[in-house]
């Protein structure tokens, strides 16, 4: 019944956590909360910019992802009162260029395309950032899109950033099946008019307002059981 199974990037393919590691070394004994309120302070900077104006085309506060995740990363070093040199800077920022993929994200990508569905990326990421790390991690040759916000300019949860996926496949809403593990993001596609998989690899509850996920599963795997 689906057409395309599209995925979120950050925190769904690729592990945005994985820089925890990273960190406990640059920072010993605060790497774990570091990377957590790294995450939230970067998201928290896209919905400021785009709620602020939410301009056709794009907002005036608009800044590239990339950009926003190296002011994240700043204010919360400052927070923190955390040195960050300019080395650990480039470390963390190499590092957040390449993170590692969830093991299982190759191999479902192929499955799903064996089956005949295309399959795509929908992200808040720069163009140049996904690139890297869609490559590094091998997925290249399995993703028929990788579709950026850059376009609009406006970051998820906007509504015509979903909309972005109908511009770029000729399929309708309902026959998209949209893949994330932030519970956010799972919410706004669903209130936009996707089906959507949570991907629930920590077992948190869901959020309190919004509609309950078409589908709910610990790994990327279990998507395959839903198509
Ligand atoms: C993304 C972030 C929100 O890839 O995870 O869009």
């Amino acid at each position: 019944m689906y057409k395309l199974i599209a995925f979120d990037a950050y925190g769904t393919l690729f592990d945005v956590y994985s820089i925890g590691e990273l960190a406990e070394e640059l920072f010993p004994g605060h790497g774990q909360a570091f990377a957590l309120m790294w995450r939230d302070r970067q998201i928290e900077y896209t919905r400021l910019v785009t709620m602020s104006d939410p301009s056709p085309g794009g907002g005036k506060y608009y800044l590239p992802f990339w950009e926003l995740t190296i002011r994240s990363l700043r204010y919360v070093c400052k927070r923190m009162h955390l040195s960050l040199t300019l080395e650990h800077e480039k470390r963390l920022m190499d590092q957040y260029a390449k993170l590692v993929g969830f093991e299982d994200g190759l191999n479902v990508l192929k499955t799903i395309k064996e089956k005949g569905l295309s399959t795509a990326i929908l992200s808040n990421g720069s163009r140049e950032m996904l690139t890297t790390v869609v490559e590094s991690n091998g997925l290249k040759p399995y993703l028929d899109k990788v579709v950026t916000i850059e376009d609009v300019r406006l970051f998820k949860t906007a509504p015509q950033a979903y909309e972005l996926l109908l511009k770029a496949f000729p399929v309708a809403k309902e026959e998209i099946l949209f893949v994330s593990s932030n519970a956010w993001d799972a919410l706004a596609a669903k209130w936009y008019g996707f089906d959507v998989f949570w991907v629930n690899r920590l077992g948190h509850p869901y959020e309190e307002i919004g509609e309950k996920p078409n589908y709910e599963g610990g790994s990327l795997s279990e998507v395959l059981e839903a198509i």
